[in-house]
């Protein structure tokens, strides 16, 4: 290795990329890039955050609870996938339009306040807009600037105050030492508050720049700002209109103009333009306030240590207060305030006059700040700051944004599934383990719906919905076998207003049940589970039994079962229900029983014949060349077994083919039909008849698998030992199930099912 040549390389390359990000400007270069782009330099925070969200995009989720947005920065791709927001594009949406909000009123007047019960993914949500402003800052339209005072060491010239003066060589009006390099530079003094570089200019003149940059426009405002006066264009805020210097810059500003003989340029060469990256570890512009810090924002007089010693003498004299904590830190970015109402009210009283005119009194001077402030708390603690005589003032100046725990058990399983990809488990991850988790813990978050609100003849059905049903409706759109189809058709047309019914209740649902935190620690327990080689869903469920019987632990526990909601024992048995039914049906699937293609192919041959017979037509006998009448035996045979039992039998056959036209019109491009997602009811149902039927033969494959696993193949002809080892491979490539999970699953379902 030539190691000069290797340094000399790398060091060309952080060069280029120094000079590329543009990391130190002078203020002069600073002007320069703001022109060229005014309105992406002169952001606030609100609008700042807001084209993050922009920035990521968004994609359409289609659901059975209807179509929704989906910001993706919420899938943290920049951080691969680490951090992902399962769902929850209720909550996105609703602080995507506060933000518009700020955007409008040229100022963030408003606190953000996520309110739901423990671990509803408050925190992760903040920590996500926090971790893509981060990505965001480092990109070029994401590039953000603060400034440092710089002074050059005394051999640069013997200026009035040290230094500077028309001889030192850097040429110009505007030559500036915020160039300098190392030793050239004596001291560096940075603002904390980051303040925005334009500050520097005087306000009146400033508002005239911008004015000419952004046009008049920009600058004004309609009173009172109302929603619908959303022009297009950009507003300039408050914050960059009449903010100001902190307290430390203006004194520095001051002096050295009063060295200068008020000489504004000469003023402006000791400033040094800097970019700097969003940042949660190091706090930079980025901050979580944690319920026991006390104090936000506060100052310290800055002792003469040698840097400071070494300032040209007008300088040394001025007592410079620097602001420190969180709140500085979060400048011109994002502060979380976790857990906000835990903490005596007292202590975040100063938010109510902050949020209003983006101001912090401290003791001897006043902050300017530009931060999006976003809250979390409890529902336990929104309600008793509620009671308190204060919350009417803070009322106005607070944006409630809800954030129940998710009701879709397909999305808590994306939780699960993420959290045993990152962290792993060191064992094999046996399927529907994670989805067992997710269907227990949803179960334990429904509420019974409140029928009356519901017209007939919807009313009756929403009546006898149970936990299961409602699940598997938010989830998929699966409405009970038991409907008819035009009662399913009702329901599932439906199911998003049964999904927002509690949207206005204060004890809404999502409010209560299992959090994620709880199950993720159980499936943790789980995979230590000493009786199973993989991480099972038979573990899951025994963790799942031991958190029904901590009564006393979790609160949830003790609601009082209404109509089987909240039967959170009877959930665990409701979930191993679903799952052996899965279970069951790929084993019988690996075992080459009547498999889901068959299915199809006795369905569409069902549906050839029924759409001839309801428009009275014949069919053309492919082998014979002939048209004949639909076959009666064979539609009724089908009908025996997919057709509820009072349904009349013309009205089904109608029913049936309206729907298949229904979906044809409503997807044109699709050129198969689906009939098993069409008609999920009639396919349960067909599988349910073909388990019977088979359910003998299954039991003797059953035991031929066991032996063979158990090395015990004595006595098994080489046809069925063929059988067994074609079964595991399908197991095995179809559903995921290695060797040894499928002799448990095997077990499980052996134990539970055909024990008799
Ligand atoms: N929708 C979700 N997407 C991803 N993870 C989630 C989701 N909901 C909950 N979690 C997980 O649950 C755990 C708790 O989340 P978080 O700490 O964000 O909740 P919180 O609402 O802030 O809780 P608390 O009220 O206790 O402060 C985390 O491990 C998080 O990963
Ligand atoms: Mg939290
Ligand atoms: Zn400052
Ligand atoms: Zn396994």
């Amino acid at each position: 290795l030539d190691v000069r040549r290797y340094l000399q390389a790398v060091g060309t390359e952080v060069k280029t990329a120094f000079v590329q990000d543009r990391t130190i400007l002078t203020f002069d270069q600073y002007l320069d890039l703001f022109d060229r782009d005014p309105a992406r330099q002169a952001r606030n925070a609100a609008q700042y955050v807001k084209d993050v969200f922009d920035h990521y995009g968004v994609s359409e989720v289609e659901t059975a609870v209807g179509k929704l947005r989906r910001f993706r920065l919420f899938d943290c791709e920049f951080a691969g996938g680490v951090g992902r927001i399962a769902g929850q594009e209720e909550i996105q949406a609703g602080i995507y339009r506060v933000l518009q909000n700020f955007v409008r009123n040229g100022a963030v007047d408003r606190l953000i306040l996520l309110h739901g019960p423990n671990g509803s993914a408050k925190s992760s949500i903040v920590a996500a807009i926090q971790a893509a402003m981060e990505d965001y800052s480092r990109k070029s339209e994401g590039a953000l600037y603060r400034f440092n005072w710089v002074f050059p060491s005394e051999k640069l010239g013997k200026g009035s105050i040290g230094f500077g003066g028309e001889q030192d060589g850097m040429g110009g009006e505007l030559a500036s030492f915020a160039l300098l390099e190392g030793e050239a530079i004596e001291a560096r003094l940075p603002c904390e508050v980051k303040d925005h570089p334009l500050f520097l200019i005087p306000r009146a003149e400033r508002r005239r720049f911008l004015e000419k940059q952004l046009g008049a426009a920009a600058l004004r405002r309609e009173e009172p700002r109302s929603e619908s006066s959303t022009a297009e264009g950009f507003t300039v805020s408050d914050y960059i209109a009449d903010g100001e210097l902190c307290h430390k810059c203006r004194l520095i500003q001051q002096a050295l103009l009063g060295a200068y003989q008020g000489d504004f340029l000469k003023m402006l060469r000791h400033v040094q333009v800097e970019r700097f990256y969003a940042s949660t570890r190091y706090q930079v512009g980025l901050a979580v306030v944690e319920p026991q810090v006390s104090v936000d924002a506060g100052y310290r007089q800055v002792t003469a240590d040698r840097s400071h010693g070494n300032l040209p003498p007008a300088l040394q004299n001025l007592a410079l207060l620097e602001p420190s904590g969180p709140l500085v830190a979060g400048n011109r970015g994002m502060v979380e305030y976790s857990d906000l109402l835990k903490r005596p009210l007292e202590h975040f009283k100063y938010l109510l006059g902050m949020s209003e005119r983006g101001q912090v009194s401290l003791e001897h001077f006043t902050l300017f700040v530009d931060e999006v402030l976003v809250a979390t708390s409890n529902e336990k603690h929104l309600v008793a700051f509620k009671e308190m005589p204060d919350f009417a003032s803070f009322k106005g100046r607070i944006e409630l944004i809800r954030v129940p725990y998710l009701r879709r058990h397909s999305l808590e399983e994306e939780i699960y599934d993420a959290q045993l990809r990152r962290a792993g488990v060191g064992k094999h991850v046996a399927p529907h383990a994670t989805l067992t988790a997710a269907l227990w813990a949803v179960l334990t978050r429904l509420k019974k719906p409140i029928s009356e609100r519901y017209s007939s003849p919807l009313r009756d059905i929403v009546d006898d919905l149970t936990p299961l049903d409602k699940l598997r409706l938010y989830d998929q759109g699966i409405v009970p076998d038991r409907l008819s189809l035009s009662q399913a058709k009702e329901l599932r047309k439906s199911a998003e207003t049964i999904y927002k019914e509690s949207d206005s209740y204060p004890n809404y649902e999502g409010r209560s049940g299992a959090s994620a935190r709880e199950i993720k620690t159980a499936i943790a327990n789980a995979a230590q589970h000493p009786a199973y080689a993989c991480l099972t869903p038979q573990a899951i469920l025994d963790e799942l039994r031991a958190i029904c019987r901590d009564k006393s632990v979790y609160e949830f526990l003790q609601q009082e079962v209404v109509d089987g909601y909240h039967d959170h024992e009877e959930f665990v048995r409701v979930t191993e229900k679903q799952i052996l039914d899965r279970v069951d049906d790929e084993i019988r699937d690996s075992m080459g029983l009547v498999s889901e293609q068959q299915y199809r192919a006795i369905f569409e041959r069902y549906v050839l014949h029924v759409s001839h017979w309801v428009k009275n037509e014949k069919i053309l006998n492919r082998l014979t060349g002939d048209y004949e009448a639909p076959q009666e035996s064979l539609m009724t045979e089908l009908e025996g077994i997919v057709m509820p039992e009072d349904e009349d039998r013309g009205d089904f056959r109608r029913g049936l083919i309206s729907a298949i036209g229904a979906h044809r019109l409503d997807n044109p491009d699709q050129t198969s039909l689906e009939y098993a997602r069409l008609f999920p009811d009639q396919f349960r149902r067909m599988r349910d008849h073909y388990f019977q039927e088979h359910k003998k033969q299954l039991r003797r494959s059953k035991e031929n698998v066991l032996k063979v696993l158990a090395g015990d193949e004595k006595g098994l002809a080489a046809k069925e030992l063929s059988q067994v080892s074609e079964m595991l491979t399908i197991m095995h490539d179809r559903y995921g199930y290695c060797r040894s999970c499928a002799k448990d699953a095997i077990l499980f379902l052996m134990r539970k099912r055909y024990e008799d």
